[in-house]
């Protein structure tokens, strides 16, 4: 019976991780001197989001305003410093009959659209938005309505479209799509069946031409430009790493891997103080280690189960093993700088599944895929 063989084989796992659950973390610190913040040296805000849920990424425009972000029933939304309040700023969809409201938004982000990716162009304030659903978009400085710039490559359709960044130099914009095969809200299908479809890709405003950089990647997620230009960083979540793909200098067109993580990463961002701040969905636990090592226990388990079980599982096996929020900064070299975490013992208003960490004048907004607030830390 299926249920009994899942919550034998969960119990199990538990088990046997905690008895060879390695804690990255720890095992770093005599290596590696980096800062370790955490609840009790930072003060923490939790800025509400109304009707919806899942600040996934910030940002700003080129007054300096916002943040930023897209929720659950596929708006983007403005913070007003001035008004504390958020005001709605663009759709990627003309549909949207049933998108707002107290429901579960998973069930119509396909119609709604389900924003991910933004980023700004600094000089005319357009907006460039990769949307899970509706590809790779663009909405002006006023807002309203998205139009597409695109949403397939080489003939074959994005499935799961996820982060953006500009080329400052040549103009490019590069872009990520997840999977060809599962939609957003299926993410952990993606990383259970070891599913390698996933594409960097770059657009060019001028030639609206679409070509691929990098493909076969295992769950391609956040993308930032380095500081000066030479090469892009691509967080690979199913393989818990970052890899970094050279745009210019005498390796340009190659890749190589950048940092391994103890964690799934998500978005990748640059910080104002230099090198990158990686936000970890969770910390890669020994069953999901496991499966995605065997992509055909991976892919059985999926057969044999019910997805929505799964997920509850998994939310299960976090709990038991104490997750808590962390995200790192890297340096240029791929290095640990700092390493902030989510203290242990407070219960309420917790910023698990860090999706994304964006610093702006000190201070650090905290994105993720499923909370009703974003999350502000000063440190
Ligand atoms: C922040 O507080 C933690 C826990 O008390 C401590 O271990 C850490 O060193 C502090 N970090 C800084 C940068 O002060
Ligand atoms: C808009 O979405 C609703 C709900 O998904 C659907 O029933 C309706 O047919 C859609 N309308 C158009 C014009 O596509
Ligand atoms: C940004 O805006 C400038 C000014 O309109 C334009 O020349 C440039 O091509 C734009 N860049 C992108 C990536 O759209
Ligand atoms: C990616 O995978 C496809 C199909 O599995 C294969 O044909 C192709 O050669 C691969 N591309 C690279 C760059 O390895």
């Amino acid at each position: 019976m299926p249920t009994k063989l899942f919550f034998s084989t969960a119990t199990l796992a538990f088990l046997l991780s905690s008895l060879v659950g390695v804690n990255f973390i720890n095992n770093k610190k005599t290596e590696n001197h980096y800062n370790f913040y955490s609840n009790e040296n930072s003060s923490f805000e939790a800025v509400p989001i109304v009707g919806a849920v899942g600040p996934e990424t910030y940002v700003f425009d080129h007054f300096g305003e916002g943040p930023y972000t897209g929720v659950s029933d596929g708006r983007i939304i403005k913070w007003r410093e001035d008004q504390r309040q958020w005001i709605n700023f663009a759709v990627t969809s003309s549909n949207r009959s049933g998108c707002e409201g107290q429901h579960d938004h998973d069930r119509t982000e396909h119609v709604c659209g389900r924003p991910l990716g933004l980023r700004f162009n600094q000089t005319n304030g357009d907006l460039y938005i990769a949307d899970a659903y509706m590809g790779l978009l663009i909405v002006g400085p006023e807002g309203g309505l998205a139009t597409r710039l695109a949403n397939e490559a080489q003939g074959i359709p994005f499935g799961f479209t996820n982060s953006v960044d500009i080329d400052e130099w040549n103009g490019f914009v590069y872009f990520t799509d997840s999977t060809l095969h599962y939609q957003r809200r299926n993410y952990i299908s993606v990383i259970l069946s070891g599913d390698k479809s996933g594409r960097l890709m770059k657009y060019d405003p001028q030639s609206k031409r679409v070509d691929v950089l990098l493909d076969n990647l295992s769950f391609p997620n956040g993308v930032a430009m380095s500081q000066n230009g030479d090469y892009i960083v691509v967080a690979e979540t199913s393989e818990c790493r970052i890899i970094r793909y050279w745009l210019r200098t005498s390796k340009a067109g190659s890749s190589e891997v950048f940092a391994q993580l103890p964690g799934f990463p998500d978005n990748i961002k640059r910080s104002p103080r230099g090198g990158f701040w990686v936000g970890i969905h969770s910390r890669r636990e020994w069953i999901v280690g496991r499966i995605v090592s065997h992509p055909v226990i991976g892919k059985t388990l999926l057969k044999l189960l019910p997805f929505d079980m799964i997920m509850k599982a998994y939310g299960q096996f976090g709990r038991w093993r104490g997750t808590t929020g962390l995200a790192m900064r890297l340096s240029e070299r791929g290095q640990v700088l700092d390493v902030l975490e989510e203290d242990k013992t407070t219960i309420s208003n917790t910023w698990r599944t860090v999706s994304e960490v964006k610093e702006k004048d000190g201070t650090l907004w905290i994105g993720s895929i499923n909370k009703p607030f974003a999350a502000k830390y000063k440190v």
